[in-house]
């Protein structure tokens, strides 16, 4: 069971759950745009089996862990935005943090057995980084978002649900991770798409916010495959997965133009708007532990994954 199906991760989990021959069942929360709602699970055809649920609505998600017995279950539904959970605080506490303890009560009830895969985000590092320029699982934690706060809030419910019931709850601590499948109001998704419209002379600029922050970036598609390796270790534990490299998002920037021959002088201008109250300001990722325990490794890196994301927007837009 996928919780947060439609989503950027659902749908590339799904999509390889499916291939191994899972059964699979999506959990989507409805949206009032009917073409939205499974817009990246569309291509997957029959064989996922999609069910309304919302988490904030826990007898939705009793329902369906009833109906379904799941033996996996991994949670990836959130509000995802670190900005926007500065305007809905109180709507990201309770998606990202309070949700996460009514599922975990919920699979205590019903389904101890059960695996638990719980989205951790690296948001919940803040400004805390060690010595050596690497965030880590050791690494403190000391948020600068309500995002942050509130997936520490779900990070900390799976480790004491682990600890206090003996339940198998995993964290995936995942640093930023990127496709063309991500939303365009993400960084990457609106660089590359936005530079796709310039080169095509469909608009003349791109409007940013801070461009100093460092981001330590990868392909979703990789990072799936973490997730299932996490769940099916055989104890319950948690693992930073990341690519290990840093770079700033004018760094960024300047890689698609240079993909797409713009100047980044001539089309990038800095908007207040898309500045945050507080910012995190540098995030680089140790992923040893996930490499050598679980034997993962990333295919992708950064330029692999800017070509596809350009080949991707270059066909859309
Ligand atoms: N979204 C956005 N839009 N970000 C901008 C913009 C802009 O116009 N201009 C600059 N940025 C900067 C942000 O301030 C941030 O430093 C960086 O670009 C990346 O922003 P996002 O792509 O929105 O991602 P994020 O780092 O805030 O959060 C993502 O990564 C987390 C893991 O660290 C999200 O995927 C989270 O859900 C995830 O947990």
């Amino acid at each position: 069971m996928i919780v947060g199906a439609a989503g950027q991760d659902g749908s590339y989990l799904a999509e390889s759950l499916l291939a191994q021959g899972y059964e699979v069942c999506g959990v989507i929360r409805r949206n009032s745009v009917a073409e939205n709602q499974d817009s990246r699970l569309g291509h997957l055809g029959p064989g996922l089996i999609t069910e309304y649920g919302d988490l904030l609505d826990p007898g939705s998600l009793d329902g369906l862990l009833q109906e379904y017995q799941p033996q996996e279950i991994y949670n990836l539904g959130a509000q995802s935005h670190v900005q926007i959970s500065f305007e809905v605080p109180t709507y990201t506490v309770l998606t990202n943090g309070v949700a996460v303890l009514n599922l975990l009560e919920l699979v205590r009830k019903h389904l101890p057995d059960a695996r638990l895969y719980q989205a951790s985000s690296s948001e919940m590092f803040g400004d805390s980084v060690d010595g050596d320029g690497f965030q880590r699982e050791s690494t403190p934690m000391n948020p600068v978002s309500p995002y942050g706060a509130a997936k520490l809030l779900g990070f900390n419910a799976a480790r004491i649900y682990r600890a206090s019931y003996g339940l198998f709850v995993a964290n995936g601590i995942l640093f930023n991770h990127e496709s063309p499948r991500r939303g365009s109001n993400f960084l990457t998704s609106k660089v590359v798409k936005t530079a796709c419209e310039i080169a095509k002379g469909r608009k003349t600029g791109l409007e940013l916010g801070n461009l100093d922050s460092m981001r330590d970036w990868g392909h979703s598609r990789d990072y799936v495959n973490a997730m299932q390796l996490i769940l099916r270790h055989e104890v319950a534990e948690d693992f930073v997965v990341s690519s290990g490299a840093t770079l700033s998002v004018r760094e960024f920037v300047q890689k698609v133009f240079r993909r797409l021959d713009l100047e980044f002088d001539e089309h990038v201008s800095q908007n207040p708007k898309f500045m945050r109250p507080n910012e995190l300001p540098y995030l680089r990722g140790d992923s040893s532990k996930a490499r050598q325990v679980l034997g993962w490794s990333p295919q992708y890196d950064i330029e692999s994954l800017i070509d596809e994301m350009v080949d991707h927007w270059m066909g859309r837009v």
